[in-house]
């Protein structure tokens, strides 16, 4: 075997305490920068001889070349195997399941997630270990201090290999096994949701709509919604994956998706409209003109989970990040199951997940999934909802009404405030903290503050213990106030200012969240200062 020892220079790059490393498409094709990283990974999990390793990304610009140059470096230090969808892709749900199917060693994703693409666009890089999620914090700080002091890597002198046909080929001994990034991830699905029903329901005169935001989820749409489970073929859009999503950015909420959101709230619009983001694992959930915000959709996917085939023995417990709205607490309590609170991140759910004490989890950032996977899975919320509008047969409206009838409505919205001088923003967060005491007790109207306090979470199952994961202002009727500095932006610092009131009140269940939470977004620019401290008073993203 040819290899290759490259002398290259340390960076230190990631952003402490991120699971992967996220920056600028220029940034990755400096010379050495990728390969630093990668062998970063590689010295930090010691490799054992032959092992097998999952690799795909999400089709954005500079994939095919980042998957070359890994297969290369993968070969040089030692990897028997690597299993490489279909074209370089694979979603990051269906990386998990491919990780989890075949009991690979690990993977590693590329993929800046719902950041825009192309040349001018993000890349990202993260390693999954063998139980398919985000690497623990113990192995991506290990990865973090290696990139600081990294002084060469390994690579092999070879010709590409070829990604679009699937087969096996050889790379100096390594097996290249390119797999159909679609067929163990549809099969998954349909082991757990019943698709007959849901064929039923598609050819009634129900009619749905998925965006695939010209990102990864294209090709599975495809297979499952059409080929699967026969959707007429107009009920996907922007199914075709692009380098540059179309020059879109793929994320799926009401600001972003906006295409979908316009033939939602249109005429004629279809019963049900849903989307996913760059690398697959985020979703939005949509009813005819009406929205359902993601902390809904997980409570809701809770108390009807025993309906659907894969969940059908009950669920063990859920979890939430802490921004998540309250609304799966109130479901698990009725079900008396455990419900978990966690800081924002899907890797604090894994541990949850592997210790058999947690089925579903989702965040209020439009990501929800369960124990099939160790990700976020976007198609499978989809799926889920279809499986309970095949079996209810009411609209989505009138499922999330009833759903508040008997749990009650917890009104929910988050504030971004992005790219604010990084500063400007490190001000808010410090003034808020340096205030808790003399908030408590402050009444604003008929909201007064209860406590304050900046979230810690100790993980019960590994120990390790998670500090300053973001500011909760809580009032005296349930109401809550989160402030977080955002931990995935890459031009600047976003705050993020999350609102929740429990409205027990049916009568208000109408009002619009925005409306519903005037006060609250009042008080929430008062105590920050925001405006005073950034030079802005309106969001830039309300979701
Ligand atoms: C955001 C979301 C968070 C999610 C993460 C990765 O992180 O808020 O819930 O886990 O993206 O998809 P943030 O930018 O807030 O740190
Ligand atoms: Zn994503």
């Amino acid at each position: 075997m040819n290899v290759q020892t490259i002398t290259s220079q340390a960076f230190s790059d990631q952003k402490p305490g991120t699971s992967g490393l996220r920056k600028k498409v220029a940034v990755f094709q400096q010379p050495h920068y990728l390969e630093n990283f990668v062998q970063s990974i590689f010295d930090s999990i010691r490799v054992p001889q032959g092992a097998t390793l999952t690799l795909g990304g999400d089709g954005r610009y500079y994939n095919r070349e980042a998957i070359q140059t890994i297969l290369k470096m993968a070969a040089a230090n030692g990897f028997g195997r690597v299993l490489v969808g279909q074209a370089g892709i694979l979603s990051t749900p269906a990386a998990s399941c491919v990780i989890r199917k075949y009991k690979t060693f690990g993977g590693i994703i590329l993929s800046a997630s719902h950041n825009p693409g192309g040349v001018d666009g993000d890349f990202g890089i993260k390693y999954n270990t063998e139980n398919g999620g985000p690497a623990p914090e113990k192995i991506t700080e290990a990865i973090f201090e290696k990139s600081k002091t990294i002084q060469n890597y390994k690579i092999i002198d070879a010709p590409d290999v070829a990604l679009d046909v699937i087969g096996e080929t050889d790379l100096a001994g390594m097996k290249v096994q390119v797999i159909d990034a679609v067929a163990d991830y549809a099969e998954l699905m349909e082991s757990l949701f019943d698709f007959n029903a849901i064929k039923d329901l598609l050819s009634s005169d129900f009619r749905m709509k998925f965006d695939a935001m010209h990102a990864v989820t294209g090709p599975y749409a495809q297979e499952i919604f059409i080929n699967r489970l026969g959707a007429p073929s107009e009920s996907i859009m922007n199914c075709i994956p692009l380098p540059d999503f179309g020059g879109g950015h793929p994320d799926p909420n009401l600001t972003y998706a906006h295409e979908l959101v316009e033939i939602i709230y249109g005429e004629h619009a279809p019963d049900f409209g849903a989307a996913s983001d760059g690398d697959g694992d985020r979703n939005m959930i949509l009813g005819k003109g009406f929205f359902v915000t993601p902390s809904d959709s997980l409570a809701l996917i809770a108390a009807n989970a025993k309906m659907v085939k894969g969940y059908a023995k009950g669920i063990a417990g859920v979890a939430r990040s802490m921004p998540t709205s309250g609304a799966v607490d109130m479901v698990a309590k009725s079900l008396d199951i455990p419900c978990f609170e966690t800081p924002t991140g899907w890797k604090f759910f894994g541990n949850l997940m592997d210790a058999d004490q947690v089925t579903l989890c989702g965040e209020e950032s439009f990501g929800t999934g369960s124990s099939h996977v160790r990700e976020k899975d976007g198609l499978w919320a989809v799926l889920f909802w279809l499986n309970i509008l095949a079996i209810k047969r009411q609209s989505v409206e009138q499922i999330v009404k009833r759903h508040w009838l008997q749990f009650g409505r917890n009104v929910y919205s988050r504030h971004d405030y992005e790219d604010l001088p990084l500063e400007a923003a490190n001000g808010v967060v410090e003034h808020l903290r340096n205030n808790f005491s003399e908030l408590v007790g402050k009444s604003f109207g008929r909201y007064t503050i209860q406590t304050c306090d900046d979230f810690s979470y100790t993980d019960s199952i590994d120990g390790s213990v998670s500090t300053k994961q973001g500011l909760r202002v809580l009032f005296t009727d349930g109401s809550r106030i989160v402030f977080r500095l955002s931990g995935t932006g890459t031009s600047g610092a976003t705050i993020r200012i999350y609102l929740e009131a429990f409205e027990p009140d049916t009568n208000k269940h109408d009002l619009d969240a925005q409306i519903a939470l005037a006060e609250m977004i009042q008080i929430a620019l008062q105590i920050s200062e925001l405006k005073q401290r950034t030079g802005r008073d309106t969001p830039t993203v309300i979701t």
